[in-house]
């Protein structure tokens, strides 16, 4: 996916079927490494960072089959210790999940840079904390992240994390999982990807307490493969939901726990669009357009930053949007980098430390570059929203995470071509 094409000001309404979610897919695939069985997993995203994900599995050793009807077995009892290709393992950021896998299963794990969205800084030393606390010891030479167990092996422990990462968090209950005595995290990530993660571990034998909450609990063993089903995407749903009020609407996104979406639903509703939920879909629209609000950023339930860019588009776009607004960032140091390619578009935006303030204008098509996955989201947000003809290059950041975009987005009326 190189450039995404775009014949913008038409009115987008319809439903849109919300895949897996791939925040969640990441750990759990990698997970399952510590399971040392076979694992199906269903409703997984066909989305490029998961292939990776496999690819990188199949480099360690699993043996990796497509099911008919979609669903994706695979079978970690082959997986062998040592290190994946760093062409791989660097496109990703969800590849340090491999540290504490690697590390529980085998004693020993190394990584070559982990790669990802560049938000300024993205330490891990959080993890490595986690990891000393059960015992092991860490060698970082550059980007090389080295880490082995004691002879004994790890031990559980109890660790309190600086901040609630949800890699951190996720990384530590993964090697905790094969632990028989008790390992508590506290001040844990509680998003929605961190539980599905718990969930599959419990199903795969470990015993969970606290989940959802900043204490998490866990007491693991001898674990085997199971089956797992993936959470609905609630990024990829809080996305298609900006795109709907910014063009009218309305734009239903089904299969979706709205619980996962309140901060957004909440946020929406502040800003007059009209949002309407039932079990398992939540609906916008924004028949006369809407006002801008402040929005600040943080862990789950809070504001994720994940929406972030496609909130500011959201705001940006004039005259359907009116009075002024601001998104401040709190969990990354810099996520502006869309800012510069929104301004192409003749958005008045200013950055300043944390905060962005945004006064809406009317906006003109151009053609931007996509500087990250929902960086390139909040670009096309903006391209759809606007008359005329824009281009979206370096599109494969945005096909990291939105599965089968040019097929949705053509479901709900837009002009569209994937390049
Ligand atoms: C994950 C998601 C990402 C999402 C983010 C927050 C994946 C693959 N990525 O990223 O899409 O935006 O959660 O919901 O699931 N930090 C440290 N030291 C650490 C760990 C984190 O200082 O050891 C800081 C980070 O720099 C950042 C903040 O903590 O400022 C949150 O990071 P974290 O929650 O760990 O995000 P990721 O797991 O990288």
């Amino acid at each position: 996916m190189e450039k995404i094409i775009v014949n913008g000001g038409r009115r987008l309404s319809g439903e849109v079927m919300i895949g897996g979610s791939k925040n969640a897919s990441l750990p759990i695939l990698f997970g399952g490494i510590v399971t040392g069985g076979c694992c199906v997993f269903s409703r997984l995203p066909r989305v490029s960072d998961v292939l990776r994900t496999l690819e990188i599995l199949k480099c360690l050793g699993a043996r990796i089959r497509f099911l008919q009807g979609g669903d994706v077995r695979v079978d970690y009892s082959t997986v062998r210790a040592g290190s994946p290709p760093h062409t791989l393992t660097s496109a990703i950021r969800g590849s340090t999940y491999l540290l504490g896998a690697m590390l529980a299963r085998f004693g020993r794990a190394e990584l070559l840079g982990a790669g990802g969205c560049d938000f300024g800084a993205r330490p891990i030393d959080q993890h490595l904390m986690g990891f000393s606390m059960m015992g092991a010891a860490s060698t970082c030479i550059g980007d090389r992240v080295i880490i082995t167990a004691p002879p004994e092996g790890l031990h559980a422990a109890r660790i309190v994390l600086a901040m609630p990462s949800v890699g951190a968090t996720a990384n530590l209950m993964i090697a905790a999982a094969v632990l028989p005595e008790e390992s508590i995290i506290e001040n844990a990530a509680a998003e929605p990807h961190v539980s599905a993660l718990a969930d599959f571990l419990q199903r795969a034998g470990a015993e969970i307490e606290g989940v959802g909450t900043d204490t998490i609990r866990i007491k693991g063993g001898k674990l085997c493969g199971t089956h797992y089903r993936m959470i609905p995407d609630m990024i990829e749903a809080g996305t298609y939901l900006c795109m709907g009020a910014a063009c009218g609407g309305p734009v239903r996104v089904r299969g979706v726990d709205p619980k996962h979406l309140s901060a957004l639903i909440h946020t929406l509703r502040r800003m007059g669009i009209t949002v309407e939920t039932d079990r398992e879909s939540v609906t916008a629209s924004a028949f006369d357009g809407y006002r801008c609000t402040n929005v600040v950023t943080a862990p789950y339930p809070d504001f994720p930053t994940d929406l972030h860019p496609q909130i500011a588009a959201l705001m940006a776009l004039g005259p359907r949007a009116s009075g002024g607004g601001s998104v401040t960032e709190n969990v990354f140091d810099s996520r502006f980098r869309y800012v510069e390619e929104l301004k192409q578009m003749g958005a008045s935006l200013i950055a300043e430390n944390r905060t962005l303030k945004i006064t809406p204008t009317t906006l003109h098509a151009a053609c931007v570059t996509s500087p990250d996955l929902r960086g390139g989201a909040a670009l096309l947000l903006a391209a759809l929203a606007t008359k005329g003809e824009s281009e979206i290059c370096n599109a494969a950041t945005v096909g990291r995470g939105y599965e089968h975009l040019e097929q949705k987005l053509r479901g709900i009326g837009a002009e569209v071509s994937v390049i």
